[in-house]
């Protein structure tokens, strides 16, 4: 077993963490108080390769393997967790399903433009019934004679989409078939019968722009359709399983920022004549946000590993993504406690960490389905 990093992982690692710190984390507070869209950031993650870091240069992309991926995500998360979150929707939920199931054109077409960064990915399963239980999609796709697709209908909370250009689309083509029904298509908002919706208001990730997105008789050519038709609700679990890492890398960036914040106070902060760091309840505390970020670490290192490795991982996802959501949000919680009133306060930033931290618990399948998910492997049962 080597606990150790390659040379292209930690040159990656290193990229990331000079644009994060260079550049996303002075404007963090700026994008999270307005909610302004980073699209600077954003282009230049791209052109360093952090927008497709799994793709192949072939393809535009970094080349690299989901360990690299991993720590990546962690160092922009720390940074600012809205920008990890455009990151990870453009390369696992937009590039990876795009890689595994597209054509060699649909591959040039679309991975490359949100692999070099010049446009931005969206994945749009949910609707406003439909978010845990995504097979009661109403969106429909009807084929007609010429083997194109119509489609009408409404998904709700994509991220990206106000400003996405292309978008993976998952909508139901034989509603009889339930799960086996539902087929993948890649959209282009720039065409007739696309629209959108209303934005999202937001607890955190403020500066991750979310919106409905509305397809009103849009036309969706034979050579747009990504997979087989009926495959969709396969592609969209496989991709899902390969997000929930990219997920559980951002709540690891979260929770590694609070708990740096709340180390460097802990040793300035005085009370009863002593730095706060000192009383044992202190140092308890210090002590679980440390475990419970070293075991979010490695959880989501395995199940990265596995992947890369060509190994099953769905399960490993979910117990990464699991852990890593419900430890940030524990660390963050503690971080607040720690910091007192300063931790309430927007002149520091852990209020925004433990703001942040909470969106991991719920997209990408909250964590009563990722718990549905490890227990159906574990057990076999339904
Ligand atoms: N990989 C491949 N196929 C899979 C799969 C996987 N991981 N999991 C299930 N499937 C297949 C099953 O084998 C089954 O196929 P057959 O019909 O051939 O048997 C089919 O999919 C249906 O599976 P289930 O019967 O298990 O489906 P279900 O209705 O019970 O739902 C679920 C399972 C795990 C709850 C699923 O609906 C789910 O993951 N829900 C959460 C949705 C989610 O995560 N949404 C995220 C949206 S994107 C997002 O949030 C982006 C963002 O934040 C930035
Ligand atoms: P519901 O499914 O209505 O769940 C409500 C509650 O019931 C939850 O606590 C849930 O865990 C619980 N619950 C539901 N079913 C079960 C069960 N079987 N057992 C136990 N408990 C259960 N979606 C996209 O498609 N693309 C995106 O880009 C995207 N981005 C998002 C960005 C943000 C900021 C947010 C908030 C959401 C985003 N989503 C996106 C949607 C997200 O994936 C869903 O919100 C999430 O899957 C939960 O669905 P829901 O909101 O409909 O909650």
């Amino acid at each position: 077993m080597e606990f150790g990093f390659n040379e292209e992982q930690l040159m990656i690692q290193d990229v990331a963490r000079r644009i994060a710190q260079e550049k996303i984390a002075p404007s963090a507070e700026h994008h999270d108080r307005t909610g302004e869209f980073p699209l600077e950031n954003i282009r230049t993650l791209g052109e360093n390769g952090l927008m497709g870091i799994e793709v192949p240069a072939e393809y535009g992309g970094a080349g690299m393997d989901p360990v690299a991926y991993v720590l990546a995500m962690v160092e922009v998360a720390a940074a600012d967790a809205a920008h990890s979150t455009i990151m990870s929707v453009n390369n696992s939920l937009f590039c990876n399903g795009i890689l595994t199931h597209g054509s060699e054109a649909q591959k040039q077409k679309y991975v490359r433009a949100i692999a070099e960064g010049a446009e931005i990915g969206a994945f749009a399963l949910t609707e406003p019934q439909s978010g845990s239980d995504a097979t009661a999609m109403r969106c429909r796709a009807v084929k007609q004679a010429d083997g194109t697709f119509v489609v009408n209908g409404k998904k709700s909370w994509i991220t990206s989409g106000p400003v996405a250009r292309y978008i993976v689309l998952f909508a139901m083509t034989e509603p009889d078939k339930g799960a086996r029904g539902i087929t993948a298509f890649l959209i282009d908002t720039a065409r007739e019968g696309f629209g959108r919706g209303k934005t999202e208001p937001k607890l955190g990730i403020r500066a991750s722009a979310t919106c409905e997105i509305e397809f009103d008789g849009y036309v969706v050519q034979p050579d747009e359709v990504l997979g087989e038709e009926g495959q969709g609700f396969k592609i969209a679990m496989g991709v899902l399983d390969a997000g929930r890492i990219g997920i559980a890398s951002q709540a690891i960036g979260i929770a590694r920022a609070a708990y740096e914040a709340t180390i460097a106070y802990v040793k300035d902060r005085k009370a009863f004549g002593a730095p706060i760091g000192t009383f044992q309840m202190t140092q308890a505390k210090i002590a679980d946000m440390k475990c419970k970020l070293d075991a979010a670490y490695l959880l989501t290192l395995r199940a990265a590993w596995l992947k890369g490795q060509g190994k099953k991982f769905s399960s490993e996802a979910a117990i990464a993504k699991l852990t890593a959501s419900e430890n940030a949000m524990w660390i963050a919680h503690q971080a607040v406690q720690i910091h007192g009133g300063m931790g309430y306060s927007k002149e520091m930033p852990v209020e925004r960490y433990f703001r942040d931290a909470k969106i991991t618990e719920i997209y990408e399948g909250t964590s009563e389905i990722q718990r549905l998910v490890i227990a159906r492997n574990e057990t076999g049962l339904r």
